[in-house]
């Protein structure tokens, strides 16, 4: 079996950030969110990935080469996000007469996808897809399910949900549903939907069945989404301090990376803090993810996702925040006093 994971698209949900950053690459706990993909999709067997590249491909490419992976990874340019059947039209060559599992590459399902690899080979349907419940159906792709369990219908985004079930962002096909995305046009918002291509598989009689989640899943779309990937990715990280501490206090799970140095400050897990960093005089609190490169003073931080390179000095306390790269955020010292921003094309600021 082979992997197709979704690397394109916009991100426009999450501007400013995704102005400068793919979406995929965005990290949660200090790991790209597409590299928690790749992981799930070689840990089930696969040796063949194919990852779709869209607007800021380079920077896709370059961060995951910079890791050395066990498994053939092939990038393959989608021109427009033209939707997730698209994808699969553009990957046709590499496809080939394969099955293979379509990943989003900004989807996270604790525990991977073996079980799931698993009951596709054993029962070998047309597709399975992953469904999970969730509280605002209208969302999602949602689906509707015969008394065997099996999908009868899949709706994108519907206005009047036939059930709770949401489609996860996993899809395990067989090669026919390169035919199905052949035989689709484009929806409303000029896109080739998946959940289209797997209707016509379901109208013209071939299987499909689903697997639930039993775990949690979330899509990283937009900026509280993030937030609550890192929340639960943390809950379940493994304490490791490889930095050097003085007069500090550590409580709970935190991971600490090298060269980095906490003076004076109060670290309550779970958190991560990332490689040369230094703290000092602060607060880190539970859920937080500190990049590497960071200079945390005179501040406390709780809840909140800091990219690499930041600079943050006596900027009282931050929390439920999702800072980007190298942004310097400090105390205003000077007159008149007041609160001076400089903050890009789509921000958010909550005083
Ligand atoms: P979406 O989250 O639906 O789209 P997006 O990433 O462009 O975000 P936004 O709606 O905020 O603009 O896409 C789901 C995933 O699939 C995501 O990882 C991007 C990827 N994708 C592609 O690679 N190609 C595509 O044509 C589309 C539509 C999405």
């Amino acid at each position: 079996m082979k992997a197709l994971i979704l690397s394109g698209g916009h991100g426009t949900r999450l501007r400013p950030i995704t102005h400068s950053q793919q979406k995929q690459l965005i990290p949660v706990a200090n790991k790209p969110i597409l590299f928690y993909t790749i992981e799930d999709v070689i840990e089930a067997g696969v040796k063949d990935i194919g990852i779709i590249v869209g607007p800021n491909k380079e920077q896709v490419i370059n961060a995951v080469r910079s890791v050395e992976w066990d498994a053939n990874i092939e990038f393959i340019y989608q021109a427009a996000p033209k939707g997730l059947a698209h994808a699969i039209l553009v990957a046709e060559g590499f496809l080939g007469d394969d099955k293979f599992v379509m990943y989003l590459g900004d989807n996270i399902v604790r525990g991977g996808i073996v079980q799931h690899a698993r009951k596709f080979m054993d029962m070998e349907p047309e597709s399975l897809v992953l469904l999970t419940r969730v509280d605002d159906p209208q969302r999602f792709g949602v689906a509707e399910l015969d008394g065997e369990g099996r999908i009868v219908r899949l709706v994108e985004k519907p206005d009047v949900p036939p059930s709770d079930l949401a489609l996860a962002g996993i899809y395990f096909f067989k090669p026919v549903i390169m035919e199905a995305c052949k035989n689709i046009e484009p929806s409303w918002r000029d896109e080739l939907e998946i959940t289209d291509a797997i209707q016509w598989l379901i109208d013209n009689g071939y299987r499909v069945e689903a697997s639930s989640v039993d775990s949690w899943w979330k899509d990283t779309g937009k900026s509280e989404d993030i937030l609550e990937a890192n929340r639960l990715i943390l809950d379940d990280i493994e304490p490791k301090n490889e930095g050097l501490l003085k007069d500090s206090r550590i409580y709970g799970r935190a991971v600490i990376g090298s060269g980095s140095a906490i003076e004076r400050s109060t670290i309550k897990g779970p958190c991560i803090i990332g490689c040369n960093c230094v703290i000092s005089n602060s607060y880190i609190g539970p859920y937080t993810s500190i990049n590497d490169d960071c200079t945390v003073e005179g501040t406390e931080i709780e809840d909140s996702v800091i990219l690499a390179g930041c600079c943050i000095s006596n900027a009282g306390r931050i929390l439920e925040s999702l800072i980007g790269k190298n942004v310097r955020i400090e105390k205003n010292c000077f007159k008149p006093t007041g609160t001076r921003f400089v903050v890009g094309d789509n921000s958010e600021v909550l005083l």
